[in-house]
């Protein structure tokens, strides 16, 4: 494959993870369609084309999942699409009723967009740990001993039923997106179009855009102190077990390893560790003594263990163990913002 001439999809080009990637592809050479909502939006535009190889290889189109027919100029040509934007927050005016029905909707019509091309061989969906609970389905509240690629969060458990909208919604679309992308799947191999979903767990590391991604300040939270994001963190314990951490950098290698793998779909999980809430305040306690923390959030400490990692035996490696993702995203933050403040 000459990669020059290897076009590739990246919706939500101008995100957290969608920069890190795009800026990824364009330096190992592929010519990179990248979608944004506002073409207008200068600070990030600027930083996009501000990537080596931007100049050569990187073609900006607008479009919005509330309005998902208008990723087909992005989609077509392309052997490889990413599919990474995702509402985070409901737009009125459309004929979706709620940020669920936006995401799952437009999901749908990026497939079929992809098929109809007949140029996307391989669609690679940034899933979300979110959606692969390890919750008993019997409503128990107890979880099972491992979480793998066979866990799906049983999204009528009362666990869900979390006074958190914003949650509660994502769980859902991420969830319903995630199975309705893989079903598009097409099993017969050689023919016609891949899904991999990278079900990825909370990322942290360098942000590209000038913002603190969510999942950052998510990891910070307890330093932090800010209380929001510290009630989603022990919500995801409470959901999860324990909480998922993977590097930004091991993300951006694994959506371009499902790429570059000569065949490959199915689910599969992206995290490097899997630790509770006290394990991330202890760390952060000890190697950062100068930041107190100021409320500690002491889980249960939960028994379940990652299964085997079917990424690994893919032969994916990470490079990013969870004590540099928080360093990283401190020092990150630091950079931004001056001092560890909300
Ligand atoms: N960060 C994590 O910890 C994590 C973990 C697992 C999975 N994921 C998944 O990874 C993907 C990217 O997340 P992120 O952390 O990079 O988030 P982010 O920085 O907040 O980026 C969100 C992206 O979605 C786009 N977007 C939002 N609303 C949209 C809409 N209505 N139509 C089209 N695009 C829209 C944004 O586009 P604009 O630039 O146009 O605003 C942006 O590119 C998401 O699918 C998320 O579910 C993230």
């Amino acid at each position: 494959m000459v990669k020059g001439n290897c076009k590739v999809c990246v919706t939500g080009g101008a995100g957290y993870i969608g920069s890190s990637l795009v800026k990824k592809l364009l330096n190992e050479g592929y010519t990179v369609h990248a979608t944004l909502r506002n073409l207008n939006d200068q600070t990030k535009v600027d930083i996009l084309k501000s990537f080596p190889g931007a100049e050569q290889r990187l073609k900006l189109f607008e479009a919005d999942m509330y309005k998902a027919e208008e990723y087909e100029p992005a989609i077509q040509g392309c052997e490889f699409v990413f599919h990474v934007a995702t509402p985070m927050l409901h737009t009125e005016g459309h004929k979706h009723k709620n940020m669920i029905d936006a995401t799952l909707d437009g999901a749908r019509i990026i497939a079929s967009t992809c098929i109809r091309s007949k140029t996307v061989r391989r669609l690679i969906y940034t899933a979300s740990v979110m959606s692969s609970s390890p919750l008993k389905e019997d409503g128990s509240g107890n979880f099972k001993d491992f979480m793998d690629e066979t866990c799906w969060t049983p999204l009528n458990h009362p666990t869900i039923d979390y006074n958190h909208n914003f949650l509660k919604e994502y769980i859902k679309a991420k969830t319903l997106s995630e199975k309705e992308l893989l079903s598009f799947n097409n099993n017969d191999v050689g023919v016609g179009m891949e899904v991999v979903t990278l079900v990825c767990g909370l990322v942290g590391g360098e942000c590209l855009m000038p913002y603190t991604p969510g999942s950052v300040t998510g990891i910070l939270s307890q330093l932090l102190n800010d209380e929001y994001s510290h009630d989603s963190l022990k919500f995801m314990e409470g959901l999860l077990g324990k909480v998922p951490i993977v590097h930004i950098e091991d993300v951006s290698n694994a959506l371009i390893f499902c790429m570059e793998a000569i065949s490959m779909s199915g689910r599969f999980l992206c995290t490097n560790a899997y630790v509770s809430n006290a394990d991330i305040a202890s760390y952060c306690q000890n190697k950062y003594p100068q930041y107190s923390i100021k409320k500690y959030l002491e889980g249960p400490k939960g028994e379940t263990k990652l299964g085997p990692s079917l990424l690994n035996e893919k032969g994916f490696k990470y490079e990013f163990d969870w004590h540099l993702v928080l360093d990283d995203c401190i020092n990150n933050y630091i950079n931004k913002n001056g001092d560890l403040k909300l």
